[in-house]
């Protein structure tokens, strides 16, 4: 718990900088029209069905997995976390995300619940957008690619 937390306020000082524009662009019906600020559902049919929920990534260095969570990633993820997930700086560098079981449910929840503070939505909640089945794609992705600070 302590380390996640000095991951996080190490992203938190920039989070809260962009707060402002993140909110913004999530209410903007500019930025809407151009299509990308709707959550997009992925599509996990080519994967191994999940009987439940789980707590670590069951399809970590599953080629479909990570093909399908680049994906979901790029149309989901990337307008704020970066494409290919190099950070613009307006939100955490998902690469340095650490790849044990543990920041694999912290992932999760994260994904789930997204970051909302006193009213202000830095980052969404997906929880009815994805099944975990796309949460784990977009787990196994992140892992594929990623890169020591
Ligand atoms: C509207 C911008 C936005 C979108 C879209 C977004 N995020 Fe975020 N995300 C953020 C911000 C800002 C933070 C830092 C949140 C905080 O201050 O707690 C964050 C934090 C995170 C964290 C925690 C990182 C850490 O270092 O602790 C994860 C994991 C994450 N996002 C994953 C995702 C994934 C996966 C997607 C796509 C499904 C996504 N985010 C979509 C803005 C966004």
């Amino acid at each position: 718990m302590m380390i996640r937390t000095m991951f996080k306020s190490a992203a938190l000082a920039s989070a809260v900088a962009v707060a402002a524009v993140a909110t913004f662009a999530f209410n903007s019906p500019a930025v809407s029209a151009h299509g990308d600020v709707t959550p997009q559902a992925v599509d996990v049919s080519h994967l191994p069905p999940l009987d439940g929920p789980k707590t670590s990534n069951p399809y970590v260095g599953n080629p479909d997995a990570i093909k399908i969570g680049s994906s979901a990633f790029n149309q989901n993820c990337a307008r704020c976390h970066g494409l290919g997930a190099v950070s613009g700086g307006i939100a955490p560098d998902l690469r340095y995300l650490p790849t044990d079981a543990e920041t694999d449910e912290y992932f999760k929840g994260k994904v789930q619940g997204g970051a909302i503070r006193n009213g202000v939505t830095y980052m969404p909640a997906f929880k009815d957008v994805f099944k975990e089945e796309a949460i784990w794609a977009l787990r196994s992705y992140l892992v594929s690619i990623h890169t020591e600070p």
